[in-house]
């Protein structure tokens, strides 16, 4: 077993999160004891977590184990997965698990528009008995260097795609996630450019990797993991994976997103991973496992070549990695 080193580039978390960037470009953020001066948006972040995990009735959800994607790692405990969380909308700190709990999930509708033969609403209930849903086991590779290994239950993205029927023009997914000011603390936060948004290509959307995820360890998917409903791409840093999505537009241009918006520099739009590309404030090279804080060697499209690497032929001027 490999021991937990701290390495020369390793940095503070709260220094990785990408909320750093924007306390740095406003000028909020000029090491630990600037944030006691961030005023009451920094007081608040303090109150978003619950120390204690959630207690949460979380329904079995029994699928088919599609075992194609073996992940060559053990499994995270359910634990440290459920426990560790990036979603903003409940602030900006790992520990956000308790303050999601406020998220409604029921009833759940996702809006299908844009460039699709007939723009439409969709109850989660009447799209899941349209679509096959298996259990599948994926890495996570987050962009701030920590990665997991979970057991999530959903259906291809291509199936999704395939039921919007998208007209010839449409070129990019556009995500958009919820944004409720009654439930959602992190929201006050008026810097960050709400709601969170994501994308990709319709090709990258319909590869078999591609992923809508409903259910995490077997039970319907935690509120702090992107309840009802998320997106889950592995081979593609953490942040392209939006939580708890509310529409899918079909688009011909190409979405700007979230983290986009804040820093495309930092967080652009492909965000596919490679450990030789380094974030412009840490390496890549390596990446800490959630639960026994190994540290592992990161690799290319997260292990996922033979499925994606050819989606970016003919790409080599974009950006792909960063
Ligand atoms: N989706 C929403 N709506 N809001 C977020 O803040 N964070 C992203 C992604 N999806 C985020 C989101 C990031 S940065 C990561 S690494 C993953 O969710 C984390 O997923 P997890 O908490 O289930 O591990």
């Amino acid at each position: 077993m490999l021991i937990h080193r701290r390495p020369g580039w390793s940095i503070p978390e709260r220094e990785a999160t990408p909320e750093a960037v924007v306390l740095a470009r406003r000028g909020l953020l000029g090491g630990v004891g600037a944030i006691a001066m961030a005023g009451p948006a920094a007081a608040q972040w303090r109150l978003f977590g619950g120390d204690a995990p959630p207690q949460q009735d979380l329904k079995p959800l029994p699928a088919p184990h599609n075992d194609r994607y073996a992940p060559g790692r053990e499994l995270t405990p359910e634990k440290d997965s459920t426990t560790y969380n990036n979603f903003y909308e409940f602030g900006s700190e790992k520990s956000v698990a308790g303050a999601a709990q406020a998220l409604v999930v029921d009833p759940w509708s996702i809006e299908l528009a844009g460039m699709v033969a007939k723009p439409r609403s969709i109850a989660l209930e009447d799209l899941l008995k349209q679509v096959h849903l298996e259990e599948r086991v994926y890495r996570h590779r987050c962009v701030e260097a920590w990665a997991m290994t979970v057991p999530w239950t959903g259906f291809p993205m291509a199936e999704l795609v395939k039921l919007a029927e998208p007209t010839s023009s449409a070129k990019y997914l556009r995500f958009t996630t919820l944004m409720d000011r009654k439930t959602m603390p992190g929201l006050t936060q008026s810097w960050y450019p709400w709601p969170y948004i994501e994308g990709v290509t319709l090709a990258e959307a319909t590869n078999e990797l591609a992923f809508l995820s409903v259910g995490m360890y077997g039970k319907i998917v935690p509120r702090q993991d992107g309840a009802p409903i998320r997106v889950t791409l592995p081979w593609k840093y953490g942040f392209k994976s939006a939580k708890s999505i509310v529409k899918v537009e079909f688009t011909d241009q190409r979405p700007v997103s979230y983290w986009q918006q804040l820093q495309d520099s930092e967080y652009g739009f492909w965000a596919n991973v490679n450990p030789e590309v380094p974030h412009p404030r840490w390496s890549q090279a390596e990446e800490r496992l959630l639960g026994s804080n190994e540290m592992v060697k990161t690799k290319i499209w997260n292990g996922y070549g033979d499925y994606v690497a050819a989606l970016y032929d003919g790409l080599k001027n974009e950006r792909l990695f960063a």
